[in-house]
């Protein structure tokens, strides 16, 4: 079977209900294990951020893979400049409403900027993430400095996602948010990150920002599937902000593709996004970086 019929049978299974089944019985629910056998079958993977329970229950019903708590809510939801101030409480709130919104989708929340300052504290912070929230992986904006946390995080069993390449939680002390890996040296850093937190148990990797080669080259390295956004086509899977996919945002990033634009609704929308990460149609060549 070629790729192309494996995919339609994968989106077949996800969208041919029997009559009387809700969309959270029809799909059949992702596990890390099946994210693994997607990339070992480059079968892409879809992710979208979810902070509440309606907007979950349509993602998941859209035949989205993952659901993304992230700590992007401090900007899309609150209306904060940045992610810096969002707390734990706050976290695991968001996290504990998007559970509620689909029981047996799969869900990864944001460690938030300072609940990962050493070992005790992040096992704790994602100990609530997971016992108070409901979170299946937690994310973790880390480079290889931290891979002592992830190794920490991981013998205690919780799953992790490395968040590399672009940090956002570093915005002030970097001054903006900039393309990572452009230069030689920065690419080897950024190789280097994903390498290390791997080894380090790191159960998926999420790139963010960085020239499309070097995403590809990161996909290739690592042995777990590898999420992009602004990252290229050529990685295990891709992430958008649910309000930027719906063109909520008035100054979209290169990388940020309006899926509700032309079409009928909001389950529609995420449906074409779903699609399009399948058929690897998004993201086109000009929204990646060089
Ligand atoms: O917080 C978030 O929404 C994220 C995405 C930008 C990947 O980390």
């Amino acid at each position: 079977m070629n790729a192309q019929n494996v995919n339609s049978k994968l989106m077949n299974s996800q969208t041919q209900p029997s009559e009387s089944a809700t969309s959270e019985q029809r799909v059949k629910p992702k596990t890390l294990t099946t994210l693994q056998q997607a990339k070992a079958n480059q079968l892409p993977i879809s992710m979208v951020t979810a902070y509440d329970a309606g907007f979950a229950r349509l993602a998941i019903e859209a035949g989205i893979d993952i659901l993304l708590v992230g700590d992007s809510l401090g900007m899309v939801v609150q209306g904060q400049r940045d992610t810096l101030s969002v707390s734990m409480d706050e976290m695991v709130y968001h996290t504990q409403m998007v559970r509620r919104g689909t029981p047996t989708g799969l869900v990864m929340a944001d460690l938030p900027f300072l609940s990962d300052t050493d070992i005790p504290t992040v096992l704790r912070n994602a100990g609530r993430l997971i016992q108070e929230g409901g979170a299946d992986i937690v994310k973790i904006e880390a480079t290889a400095a931290k891979a002592d946390l992830v190794q920490a995080m991981t013998d205690a069993g919780i799953a992790v996602c490395a968040h590399i390449g672009l940090l956002p939680q570093k915005v002030r002390q970097l001054g903006g948010y900039r393309v990572r890996g452009r230069d030689v040296d920065d690419a080897a850093v950024v190789m280097r990150d994903a390498e290390l937190l791997t080894h380090a148990g790191a159960a998926m990797v999420l790139v963010e920002c960085v020239p499309s080669a070097l995403g590809a080259r990161i996909t290739k390295s690592v042995d777990v599937p590898v999420i992009g956004i602004g990252a290229g086509v050529d990685v295990d899977g891709q992430v958008l902000v649910m309000n930027d996919l719906l063109g909520m945002n008035p100054h979209p990033a290169r990388f940020v593709r309006d899926f509700l634009r032309g079409r009928g609704g909001i389950l529609q929308a995420l449906q074409a996004y779903a699609d399009a990460v399948r058929s690897r149609s998004f993201p086109a060549e000009h929204e990646g970086f060089v």
